[in-house]
């Protein structure tokens, strides 16, 4: 684990922080006061490669985006809502040459490439994928065109949206000179039974350490020549890289999203890990419903762009004199129940979507789920994020505000409970700019006042060492 000591992996944290740290570092030499603290940071002064300069950052990663000039007009929005011009690496790998309609190519989509031509491969291997075959060979492709110091490798679609720094920050946890391939699941339970748990699945993203990323491109037409047979492009990549001895290491942040209809109790209901990537923005509702698909994932990005680490991560709090739940899942929704619900339940999505595969029987996720119902007490009042604003009092915050989407429709839970949530409008969530979760919890948050004219103040922060959240 390269500098897991110092994992400053934030730039913008790390130029702020590093005039002080230097100041620290000074006070501590010439103190003479000997504890850990002091060892730990004279090894950070004399030992190069614990520097945070020698972190992993933006410009290790290069991107390989697989499309098709057809669906690009489609699907540009999902790619330029993330991408960042002359800042990400890597190109897009189209079929044919872009048709006029297209060009001039904008200045905000990642560059692209034509695939290489693999109908001599195709012919000799009688692949039965073509299609799959070009999606693999864009590893050989982007290795090719990229390998100056680059140490991740990220595979995608033409609809994978990706966070960009907290890929950053989760792969700075790893060791790049290893052979390492990181995935993630369906949620589909069917999906992973007829290709394998031990695959990531493509829409998700695929990550490649340098190393083996080297290793596929050195050993991949062989391994099309062993598996003809084989009719998907991540199962022929988790093949191979099965065969030099690489299994795959599993991110709960990436999401293929192989669900359909409303995802806002998925999302509402994160795993406490950051999230990576989403995909299949085509096959669900657009997740902000008063929006349509790109204009939600543009909105989703202004949380994004503001606080990337603390994204639909969900916090629950409690308001005792009215007994009602809050869940937060920052930058994206909040969820008010009339009744004390304990956070293992808020935890579980609500089953509001609908399974990738129509006719499969259940179970169908790879989690659980609550199933909806009329019970006032066991559904939401909720609110979805309006809009974000950083506030420098005297310590630097942020606010994201969130707002009614249409009326629950039900009675108040609870026979002679008069504390409808009905009168609320907007919650006012207020968090400190700094990371979440550090100390390997949740964030806790109270409920600080709900005012006359329904807006509701929350307020983010770290978990008390003995503190309860019941
Ligand atoms: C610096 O750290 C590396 C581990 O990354 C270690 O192998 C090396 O011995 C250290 N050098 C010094 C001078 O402490
Ligand atoms: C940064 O890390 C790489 C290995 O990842 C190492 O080869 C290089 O020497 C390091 N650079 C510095 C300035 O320590
Ligand atoms: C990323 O780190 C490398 C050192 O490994 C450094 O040369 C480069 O300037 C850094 N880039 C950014 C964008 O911080
Ligand atoms: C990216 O760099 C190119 C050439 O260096 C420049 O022409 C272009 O304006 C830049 N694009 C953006 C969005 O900064
Ligand atoms: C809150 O719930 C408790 C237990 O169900 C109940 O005894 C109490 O009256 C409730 N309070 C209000 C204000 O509804
Ligand atoms: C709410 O309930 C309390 C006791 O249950 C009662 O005293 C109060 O009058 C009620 N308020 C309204 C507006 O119904």
């Amino acid at each position: 684990m390269i500098s897991s000591t110092f994992n400053f992996s934030s730039t913008a944290i790390w130029k702020t922080l590093a005039f002080s740290t230097l100041i620290l570092i000074v006070l501590i030499i010439f103190s003479n006061q000997p504890n850990s603290l002091q060892t730990d940071i004279i090894h950070v002064a004399t030992n190069q490669s614990f520097l945070p300069l020698n972190t992993t950052n933006i410009s290790h990663l290069v991107f390989g985006l697989v499309g098709s000039t057809k669906a690009w007009r489609y699907r540009k929005s999902y790619i330029e809502s993330w991408w960042r011009p002359n800042t990400t690496r890597g190109y897009l790998y189209l079929d044919r040459t872009p048709t006029d309609d297209l060009l001039p190519w904008s200045q905000n989509s990642p560059p692209f490439r034509i695939s290489d031509d693999n109908s001599k491969l195709l012919v000799e291997t009688k692949h039965v994928a073509p299609i799959m075959v070009r999606m693999v060979h864009a590893v050989i492709e982007v290795f090719r065109e990229e390998r100056e110091g680059v140490r991740w490798y990220v595979m995608g679609d033409d609809d994978s949206i990706f966070f960009v720094d907290n890929l950053v920050d989760e792969l700075s946890k790893y060791d790049h000179t290893k052979y390492i391939y990181i995935g993630g699941h369906s949620e589909s339970i069917i999906s992973n039974q007829v290709y394998s748990y031990d695959m990531g699945f493509g829409g998700a993203g695929l990550i490649l350490s340098y190393p083996l990323a080297k290793m596929v491109q050195q050993n991949i037409e062989d391994c099309f020549r062993r598996y003809p047979y084989l009719n998907s492009a991540d199962l022929i990549l988790m093949t191979c890289v099965n065969d030099f001895g690489v299994s795959v290491t599993p991110h709960q942040g990436l999401h293929q999203m192989d669900i359909r209809g409303d995802a806002s109790g998925f999302l509402s209901a994160h795993p406490r890990v950051p999230l990576l990537s989403l995909h299949h923005f085509d096959h669900i509702d657009p997740i902000f419903h008063s929006m349509d698909r790109f204009e939600s994932t543009n909105h989703l990005m202004k949380a994004a762009n503001v606080d990337q680490p603390r994204l639909i991560q969900q916090t629950i709090c409690y308001n005792r004199n009215l007994n009602w739940s809050f869940s937060v899942s920052w930058g994206y929704s909040v969820h008010i129940y009339e009744k004390l619900i304990p956070r293992s339940i808020l935890k579980i999505p609500l089953e509001t979507f609908k399974p990738w595969i129509q006719k499969a029987k259940p179970p169908l996720y790879i989690f659980n789920t609550r199933t909806l119902s009329n019970d006032p007490c066991a559904t939401p009042h909720v609110f979805s994020f309006e809009s974000i604003k950083n506030i420098n009092d005297y310590e630097s915050k942020i606010i994201t505000s969130y707002t009614r989407f249409g009326s629950r429709g039900l009675p108040t839970c609870g026979f002679a409970n008069n504390h409808s949530v009905d009168s609320v409008s907007r919650i006012n969530v207020v968090s400190p700019n700094r990371k979440p979760n550090q100390n390997g919890k949740t964030e806790c948050c109270d409920v600080l006042e709900i005012d006359d004219m329904g807006v509701a103040k929350l307020n983010l922060r770290d978990c008390m060492n003995d503190e309860l959240i019941a």
